[in-house]
């Protein structure tokens, strides 16, 4: 997908890391990339556990933010106020999954006995209700926010986004 501004740009590529990393989680709970649950010793499983809470606590949280705080305000300003409502809507049960899922992530890697069944469920959870988040706002958000603002407001955003 072609985008214009530096913005939408930067919110699709995070779209596709995110869809990626999906692939791989629905991949390892359902035990087509190795045994699920992992045998104990398993060096994979702490380096990918890992990788998922990062996820869930940096790229997520922030990426959620931004959206909310400078994005659907612009939305709904343009007359779009339906499709910023549906899309905080999904922010709020997508979080509703992910934590959860990040305190068990969070307790097998301090060495606790996990939940195998309670975190793969969490797990597919999640990775479905991100992936279809995502993709909505790649095919309807997206387009909309690359013709919304002008270009001095997208170096604004981008910069302050990008600067963290
Ligand atoms: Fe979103
Ligand atoms: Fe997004």
């Amino acid at each position: 997908m072609e985008f214009q501004l530096q913005t939408s740009r930067r919110l699709y590529e995070e779209h596709a890391a995110t869809l990626e990393l999906l692939n791989r989680v629905e991949r390892v709970f359902t035990g087509r990339a190795g045994v699920y649950p992992p045998p104990e010793g398993d060096s994979a499983w702490p380096a990918f556990a890992r990788g998922l809470l990062g996820a869930i606590d940096v790229e997520v949280a922030r990426h959620f933010e931004f959206e909310e705080r400078d994005v659907f305000p612009r939305l709904e300003q343009a007359g779009d106020g339906d499709l910023a409502g549906l899309l905080i809507e999904e922010h709020a049960t997508i979080r509703a999954v992910a934590q959860p899922l990040a305190e068990l992530l969070r307790n097998a890697l301090a060495g606790g006995a996990p939940d195998w069944q309670a975190m793969k469920v969490l797990a597919l959870e999640f990775s479905e209700r991100l992936g279809s988040h995502a993709q909505k706002e790649d095919g309807a958000l997206l387009p909309v926010l690359d013709s919304l603002l002008d270009e001095e407001t997208d170096r604004a955003l981008f910069g302050a986004y990008a600067a963290g």
